[in-house]
């Protein structure tokens, strides 16, 4: 594995891709939700991008016991994308806080990331507020990002003021305060596993993402980044925004010749990932339409850093 130049404080991801993806069935009922193809690749290749967007590179893929042999079959150790992959599982789906717990000693008391396996981000400007959500992460503050949705009723909702400061969070309120849904990505500093630890089940039995933001509410460490029309974000929980996301990936790559949420790219321009490596990549895919885009990342890194510089 390439040796990455820049030398970057510790932060952790976990990927949360547990659940029972019922809301999809008869889809999910023989096969794990977020190993579903987003038009041309797995669903979990997304949420991985986005958290090698943000310069993580020791990510924690939490499945349930049933799947997880499927997704270490995809994804192995990740050293193909250039990064360390851990695997542990969620015995029963008790609640999105509960990653913190399950995943305590993966954490190690670092900073800490975490994404939801069926949530889909896109947007130019999204690497910059991941370095600024991983750097208020690595100061003590956590940030989760709202973006504006007509249904507010399916989703956690945050109420801000006109400086983005939270004012209040609720969880599929039935009057929401605000059309801001509260994405599912969050970035927490040190210490998360702890305070996971002290929420107590909601009554609908799960230990609640929502609660956990609202003790770093309370204390005054919740920053929030509003993603705005530049950005495109999908929850893939219905069967309309799970083809809405295949055709607004394939309309974007098609519009601009390129791969987005690729995660070999990202590896490559990381300087995660060798030339030799990527070229050994490419030749896994004897030759198709990803395996081609591949062998043309080379190319795409010198645009990169040229538009970087
Ligand atoms: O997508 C954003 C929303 O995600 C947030 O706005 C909400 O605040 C948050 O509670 C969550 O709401 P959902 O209704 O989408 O949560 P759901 O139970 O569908 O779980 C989201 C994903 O996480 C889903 O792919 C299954 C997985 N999951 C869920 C639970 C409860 C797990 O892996 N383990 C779990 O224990």
């Amino acid at each position: 594995m390439a040796e990455k130049s820049k030398t970057k404080s510790d932060i952790k991801g976990i990927i949360l891709a547990g659940g029972t993806g019922s809301r999809l069935y008869p889809i999910t009922e023989g096969v794990s939700k977020q190993l579903l193809p987003v038009y041309d690749k797995p669903m979990i290749f997304y949420p991985l991008s986005v958290l090698m967007q943000a310069e993580i590179r020791d990510i924690l893929i939490i499945t349930t016991p049933q799947d997880q042999p499927y997704f270490k079959r995809l994804l192995k150790d990740g050293s193909q994308f250039g990064i360390n992959l851990s695997y542990i599982v969620q015995p029963s789906p008790d609640g999105l806080a509960q990653a913190f717990i399950l995943g305590e000693e993966f954490i190690d008391n670092s900073p800490c990331a975490m994404i939801l396996g069926d949530n889909i981000f896109y947007g130019s400007g999204l690497e910059k507020e991941l370095s600024k959500a991983r750097n208020n992460a690595v100061n003590g503050y956590a940030t989760i990002f709202g973006y504006q949705v007509k249904d507010p009723e399916r989703f956690g909702i945050m109420e801000v003021d006109e400086y983005n400061n939270v004012l209040s969070i609720e969880e599929k309120p039935i009057n929401p305060k605000s059309d801001y849904a509260v994405t599912g990505l969050y970035f927490y500093p040190k210490g998360v596993s702890k305070i996971a630890k002290s929420i107590e089940p909601s009554l609908r039995g799960e230990l609640e993402i929502t609660c956990l933001n609202e003790i770093y509410l309370k204390n005054e460490l919740l920053k929030s980044t509003i993603l705005d029309s530049g950005y495109t974000w999908f929850d893939t929980g219905t069967f309309e925004s799970l083809l809405d996301a295949s055709n607004m990936v394939k309309t974007i790559q098609n519009n601009k010749d390129i791969v987005i949420c690729c995660p070999e790219y990202i590896g490559y321009i990381n300087e995660w990932l060798s030339n030799e490596e990527l070229s050994k990549r490419a030749e896994t895919f004897n030759n198709n339409q990803y395996g081609k885009y591949l062998v043309k990342v080379k190319e795409k890194r010198k645009v990169y850093e040229q538009n970087r510089n």
